[in-house]
């Protein structure tokens, strides 16, 4: 199993969208596709599982890992989106509750409970092919232990020059604290130590606006110099995984009925989605230096 990481400084960028349409693809595909939902505001499982089966849903699986840090079966948790075709633990509102615990085992260098979430995840390992883990906006410790669950992140970006600086600030939070959680893990293979870069989603595009394609030409650039910084540079792989149009109300008719956006609403978009799924298993396969699924 691969976990993929969806991570974006700023809020509202297209995490949860290009989540949800990219997983149900993969497993329309005929991979067996896990979503993660590790964002208190759970829009995930919100966009992809009925009310009903919401109401039932008490405490989550991640909170209860992440707080008794013992070894936990997630089995149970896991629920079927009737409609997007993958599973999902879904999220937790009080997940937040357990962020002071991790900020502090951060703080103290605290190798086993960053490590927690990833082994959450990898109890799974034999039912999935791919985990898609969907994280709240900003850097975090709950951020830090998601991207150190994933084996790589992928980073949307919609068409402003504030999203684009969060592009950036992301790589300088990484470059940040990864060296004290090496230094934390001690000698380790390269392997674990975080997920590597895979590319970034460009949202809201209007395909015949000059000022976005300029715009995400700057996001080809920033992307490839981003993997360099990051040291995750992979030979020949493309940084801009997908564009997806801006698809205004029609967005939230496709929430109402908690279908992908490609399902009714937009047929015309799934040709978009396929691509940029395509390009992130591509950038996530074994020639491109990632270990055997
Ligand atoms: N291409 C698009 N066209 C129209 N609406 C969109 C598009 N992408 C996202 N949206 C809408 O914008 C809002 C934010 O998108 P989304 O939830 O995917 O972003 P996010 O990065 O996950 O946000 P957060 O940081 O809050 O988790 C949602 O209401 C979503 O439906
Ligand atoms: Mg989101």
């Amino acid at each position: 199993m691969r976990i993929v990481a969806f991570l974006a400084h700023k809020g509202g960028a297209g995490k949860t969208t290009f989540l949800l349409h990219l997983a149900a693809l993969c497993a329309q595909g005929g991979l067996r596709v896990l979503v993660a939902d590790a964002d208190p505001q759970r829009n995930a499982s919100f966009h992809s599982l009925e009310i009903g089966a919401l109401r039932g849903q008490s405490e989550g699986a991640l909170r209860r890992a992440l707080r008794d840090g013992a070894d936990l079966d997630p089995t149970p948790f896991v629920m079927r989106s009737p409609h997007f075709g993958f599973d999902i633990l879904p999220g937790d509102t009080s997940l937040l509750e357990v962020l002071p615990r991790l900020e502090a085992a951060w703080s103290r260098g605290d190798a086993q409970a960053m490590l927690q979430m990833r082994r959450l995840l990898l109890r799974l390992h034999r039912s999935y092919d791919l985990a898609f883990l969907d994280l709240a906006p900003g850097p975090s410790a709950l951020a830090k232990a998601g991207l150190i669950a994933a084996d790589g992140f992928v980073t949307p970006f919609g068409m402003s020059m504030a999203s684009l600086d969060g592009l950036r600030a992301s790589k300088d939070w990484i470059l940040h604290w990864e060296p004290h959680w090496r230094k934390t893990l001690g000698a380790r293979p390269r392997g674990g130590v975080r997920a590597r870069f895979l590319g970034g989603l460009a949202n809201r595009v209007s395909v015949d606006s000059q000022a976005h394609r300029t715009l995400i030409e700057g996001a080809g650039r920033l992307t490839r110099s981003m993997a360099r910084e990051l040291d995750d540079h992979l030979p020949g792989a493309s940084y801009i995984l997908g564009a997806a149009p801006d698809f205004g109300p029609r967005t939230l008719a496709a929430q109402i009925a908690k279908r992908p956006i490609f399902a009714e609403v937009a047929p015309e978009s799934r040709d978009i989605f396929v691509r940029a799924a395509r390009r992130l298993l591509d950038n996530l396969s074994e020639e491109r230096g990632f270990a055997a699924a």
